[in-house]
């Protein structure tokens, strides 16, 4: 790179010197800002353009590794020349941390490293990093359509990172997190080393599983227990207005959703409109629902479980499991190569958005529910969403400390709070996240206590970052028990273990003890 100052041309030769039986050359892999893609390449997974101002800090140098070599010279050169690594896989961290550092750092994105290999006898699979959920199923569906797995319906999300944080979806309820059904890895530790399950303990085995990405070194691939479906599943989407009883029914949703049985995923999300009838403004309430089953055995069930809701045959449909990854999803009427597509924007309410996560334990009054929906009247709440997702059935069966992942026995529901914006509007943005905070503190009283709980793979720096410098133990532990509870210190355990000198860090990475 002509303009790369010494230290950079240094590190580049350190990458292309690096000792490698590899046939490919490393220097096809690397965009230097004087690379005609490297915008592109940068740009490429950039899920939320709050991180991708001209202002937004720039990696040196971005690498798509084509084999594990790179990423050995990767790790290596990093080291030596000082420089941080942001790992990417698919780009989806709400707070930009696989893209944005704020110390001279480059991007080690696994684009590459996307191979998904399905073996439907023995029901298991292996699928690298830098796959996407998308090229995951569609992978199982082209061998059968009662296997399934259990993550999210947004395909373009990045195996890698979700892996890395627990990773909930529609089969949550009947099967656990994506990480529950995890038996085997391969990782790329500080120094190189490739381990698997067995070579790396099972103490790091379990941080990996749920602690959160870029913490302890670079998982590669990943092999998973692939779960049975049946071939029908049936999905609905009913909405009401504030006219059409939707406060005493989302009250009411929270006394029966966590209840209801494993085979079922049940949410509700509430937003302001304006009324088709009279233009008015009011709430809508929209419950969707999966049920691993057909319609005639779903409809009793929900006359029985939730019969205010008024569930009818006509809200219903019934389609196979990867017809209903694209309902929720909403990209229907495509065909299933659109899960192939990467570049398929699915933004979380606006390409540029805020997003904070919330545990609830015990139902959320009436009361409480009108100031809510008057929080979501106000000016800023214009593009606002609020989402409950119902907890119980198989998460209720899984102990705290199985995975770092602490969210299990006890949470009737995960609330999500999202807002939107385009990013070309500063003033509007910055109003927007002034707005999420205060709803935030606003629902304290409502929600889980000491700590108050959070999703990691919601990643909020709002709720605590590192300092900078050396990362400390007390101050990570502020964020830390609110994503991990008293897995916390495992991980920190694991840690000052395989990552001692704090390589791999971030604003929300675990700390080493030592450090
Ligand atoms: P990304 O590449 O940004 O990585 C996230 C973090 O993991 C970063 O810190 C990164 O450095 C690290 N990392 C990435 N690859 C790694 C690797 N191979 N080894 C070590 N560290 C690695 N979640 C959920 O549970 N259920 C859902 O349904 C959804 N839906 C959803 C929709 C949309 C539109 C978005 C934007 C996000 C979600 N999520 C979600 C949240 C999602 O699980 C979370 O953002 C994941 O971390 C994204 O993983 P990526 O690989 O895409 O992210």
């Amino acid at each position: 790179a002509i303009s790369a100052n010494a230290h950079e041309n240094d590190f580049l030769h350190c990458l292309s010197s690096f000792h490698s039986k590899d046939t490919s050359p490393i220097s096809k892999v690397i965009y230097t800002p004087n690379n005609s893609s490297y915008s592109s390449v940068l740009e490429s997974s950039i899920q939320n353009l709050r991180f991708s101002e001209p202002t937004t800090p720039k990696p040196l140098i971005i690498i798509t590794p084509k084999h594990t070599s790179h990423i050995q010279a990767s790790i290596h050169c990093s080291r030596k020349h000082g420089f941080q690594i942001r790992i990417r896989s698919g780009g989806h961290d709400f707070e930009g941390l696989s893209y944005v550092s704020h110390v001279p750092f480059i991007i080690v994105d696994l684009v590459n490293f996307r191979s998904v290999d399905i073996d439907d006898k023995n029901k298991v699979a292996w699928i690298q990093s830098g796959a996407i959920l998308g090229e995951f199923y569609y992978g199982i569906a082209q061998k059968s359509r009662t296997l399934a797995f259990p993550a999210g319906v947004c395909h373009t999300v990045g195996i890698g990172g979700y892996f890395s944080g627990g990773g909930y979806g529609l089969l949550f309820r009947k099967y656990g997190l994506a990480v529950d059904n995890i038996i085997d890895a391969l990782f790329i530790d500080v120094n190189g080393r490739i381990l698997d399950r067995e070579s790396m303990g099972e103490d790091l085995f379990w941080a990996i599983r749920g602690g959160g990405g870029g913490s302890f070194g670079i998982v590669l691939a990943w092999k998973v227990k692939l779960v049975s479906v049946p071939a029908t599943v049936t999905v609905f989407r009913i909405s009401r207005t504030l006219e059409q009883n939707a406060t005493k029914l989302v009250h009411r949703w929270q006394y029966v959703a966590h209840k209801l049985p494993d085979d079922m995923f049940s949410a509700v999300t509430m937003r302001r409109v304006n009324s088709s009838q009279d233009g008015k403004r009011t709430i809508l309430a929209s419950f969707s629902s999966f049920f691993l089953g057909g319609i005639d055995e779903l409809i009793p069930l929900m006359q029985e479980r939730f019969p205010e809701l008024g569930l009818v045959k006509e809200d219903c449909t019934e389609m196979s499991w990867i017809e209903s990854i694209l309902y929720f999803g909403q990209i229907q009427n495509k065909s299933l190569d659109i899960l192939l597509d990467r570049s398929y924007k699915t933004t979380l309410n606006g390409p540029s958005f805020k997003t904070k996560s919330d545990y609830v334990k015990k139902p959320i009054p009436e009361t409480a529910l009108e100031e809510i929906w008057s929080k979501l009247y106000e000016e800023d709440a214009e593009s606002a969403v609020i989402g409950f997702i119902a907890y119980g059935g198989k998460m209720d069966e899984i102990t705290e400390s199985a995975t770092p992942f602490p969210h299990r026995a006890g949470n009737l529901y995960k609330i999500v709070y999202t807002v939107g914006w385009q990013q070309e509007d500063n003033i509007k943005s910055r109003r927007y996240i002034t707005w999420i905070r205060k709803l935030y503190s606003f629902m304290n009283s409502f929600v889980s206590k000491s700590p108050r709980q959070a999703y990691i793979n919601y990643r909020d720096n709002d709720i605590g970052v590192n300092n900078k410098g050396n990362t400390s133990y007390v101050q990570a532990r502020i964020w830390g028990r609110k994503y991990f509870k008293n897995n916390f210190d495992k991980l920190v355990q694991v840690k000052t273990i395989i990552d001692p000198e704090n390589f791999f860090k971030h604003e929300q990475s675990i700390p080493p003890l030592l450090s």
